[in-house]
């Protein structure tokens, strides 16, 4: 007991209230996720640094429709505390040697070579600031993983911190993000939860309280958790596996309700409506797409294998090869209904980003559909109202299937997307952009090629009516 009540007065005593963040990579996590802190913490300075010169310029964009990345709320958020306490920098160093509190928000991609080729998570970008963070330390720093990253990493940079000779003293905290894009703003303003791992000593502690009055500026304290640092890391992988599991189930459905003749919206409902299975994530898709479920679940499956895990690992593996298996069989249908080729046929794409409401593409499904129709010789034509040209060409030179010049001659973009149906065999929807639903579909059938086909890989477009304006439709599991 007496125990007990020195240790609350240490903590007490050591209550740390931080002043000043430093936040490594202004991407699509740090950046909304530190102008949300700026908003809603504004005796706080926050300090974004970057090594991408453009990605800061344009974070300083006074014209704040053209951020670097599109977020609905997002540019709100940053005209409000931008240069009053959130401010974009690549300076590093500085951003780092001020700072009480420093995230590492950097990219963990897929590792494209050597050991864990295709599968591990690349953590070099992770190290590389780790080993920053030790050289210019020179007060003691809480180090806040952002980034997703596979279970025991907070070991790796502690290994690193502890070996920098200044020193300093480092808390190592996991605090993955949960944010989706597209609603990025909304998910930070009204998390479920807020995952905070930390050493269950006293000082780790303190470091987690430290991170729970940051977010308790505006979230109920209930929905912060704090956890030991291996749960967290391994909740965040968790969490990515089973939200896109549930698309591979769904979808895996699909290609039994085409048939079968059952409809997967009816039985998304109907299973949905068991409270125990949930309505969330039960939406029937061309596949998922987006920078995380596949590189998390890849990095997943390569943990367990390498603990001998193999069932666990094929179990979770299966995952990724039923949405490939998707996005194959969307592009198969395609061809197949276009009497078994596409070769010079004009095909319309609505939509290149991965979802609606992001100018992202990572991973899109977009890029693969085209990826197969280009490979059955098909011109396409692209439109997606937030994504650019070069994105697109730098998606498919990315795939490297062909080369650029190949792609160029094949894909084609257009900022109107009357202009882009206008004497197309087939179009094909792979984004859910809202704005698709109100075009005049009378006018776009008139300017087709007949029949004229809608392949609609999101299920957004009323079946009844574009059949009764002449076009001929198919869903995904319909
Ligand atoms: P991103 O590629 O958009 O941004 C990462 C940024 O880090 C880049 O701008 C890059 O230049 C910068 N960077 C890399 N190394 C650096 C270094 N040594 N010093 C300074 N800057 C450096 O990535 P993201 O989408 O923001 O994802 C970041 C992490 O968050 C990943 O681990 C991802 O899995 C995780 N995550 C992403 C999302 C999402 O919706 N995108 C959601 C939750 C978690
Ligand atoms: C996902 C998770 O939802 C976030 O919680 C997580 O933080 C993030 O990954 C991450 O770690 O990066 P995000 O990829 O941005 O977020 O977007 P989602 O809404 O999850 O959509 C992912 C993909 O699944 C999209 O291509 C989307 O169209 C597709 N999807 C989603 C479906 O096909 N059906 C659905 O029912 C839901």
């Amino acid at each position: 007991m007496r125990m007990d009540i020195d240790i609350n007065n240490i903590i007490i005593k050591k209550m740390k209230k931080i002043t000043n963040i430093c936040c490594i990579g202004a991407g699509y996590v740090g950046g909304p996720t530190m102008a949300v802190i700026a908003q809603k913490c504004p005796e706080i300075e926050v300090n974004v640094v970057d090594i991408n010169q453009q990605r800061i310029n344009e974070w300083n964009n006074i014209d704040l429709d053209n951020l670097p990345i599109y977020e609905p709320g997002l540019k709100e958020v940053i005209a409000e505390s931008r240069n009053r306490n959130l401010f974009f920098s690549t300076n590093v160093a500085k951003g780092i040697g001020e700072a009480e509190m420093i995230f590492i928000s950097v990219n963990t991609p897929t590792k494209t070579y050597g050991k864990g080729k295709g599968m591990a998570a690349d953590l070099k970008y992770i190290e590389l600031c780790a080993r920053q963070i030790a050289m210019v330390a020179k007060t003691d720093k809480i180090v806040v993983e952002k980034s997703t990253l596979p279970v025991r990493t907070a070991e790796t940079i502690r290994e690193i911190l502890k070996n920098t000779g200044n020193g300093v003293n480092f808390q190592i905290l996991s605090n993955p993000e949960f944010l989706a894009e597209g609603t990025a703003i909304a998910d930070l303003y009204n998390a479920d939860r807020v995952l905070i791992g930390g050493e269950q000593t006293s000082e780790g502690k303190i470091a987690m309280d430290a991170l729970t009055e940051i977010y308790a500026h505006w979230l109920p304290r209930e929905r912060i958790l704090q956890t030991n640092v291996w749960s967290s890391e391994l909740s965040k992988l968790t969490a990515n596996a089973f939200l896109a599991q549930r698309i591979s189930s769904i979808n895996s459905l699909s290609a039994l309700c085409e048939k079968t003749e059952a409809n997967i919206e009816e039985v998304a409902r109907a299973i949905g409506s068991d409270s125990r299975i949930g309505s969330k994530f039960l939406k029937s898709s061309v596949g998922f797409g987006g920078s995380c479920f596949q590189k998390d679940i890849l990095n997943l499956v390569y943990i367990c294998r390498n603990l001998g895990l193999n069932e666990v690992a094929d179990y979770w593996e299966q995952v990724i090869i039923m949405n490939n298996y998707q996005k194959k069989r969307f592009a198969d249908k395609i061809i197949a209904t276009l009497f078994n080729t596409v070769s010079g046929k004009k095909i319309a794409f609505l939509g290149w980003a991965f979802k609606k409401d992001t100018n992202d593409t990572r991973e899109t499904a977009a890029m693969y559909v085209a990826d197969y129709l280009m490979d059955d010789l098909a011109n396409i034509m692209v439109y997606d109202p937030k994504v650019k040209p070069e994105q697109m060409f730098a998606d498919l030179n990315y795939l490297n299937t062909r080369n650029p010049e190949q792609n160029k001659a094949q894909l084609n973009t257009s900022t109107d997307p009357y202009d882009t149906s206008k004497d197309a065999h087939a179009i094909v929807i792979l984004t859910e952009w809202d704005e698709f639903i109100n075009y005049d579909w009378h006018k776009i059938f008139d300017s087709m090629m007949k029949p004229a086909f809608i392949f609609d890989g999101r299920n957004i477009m009323d079946r009844e009516k574009l059949e009764l304006i002449g076009f001929k439709y198919f869903g995904i599991g319909k």
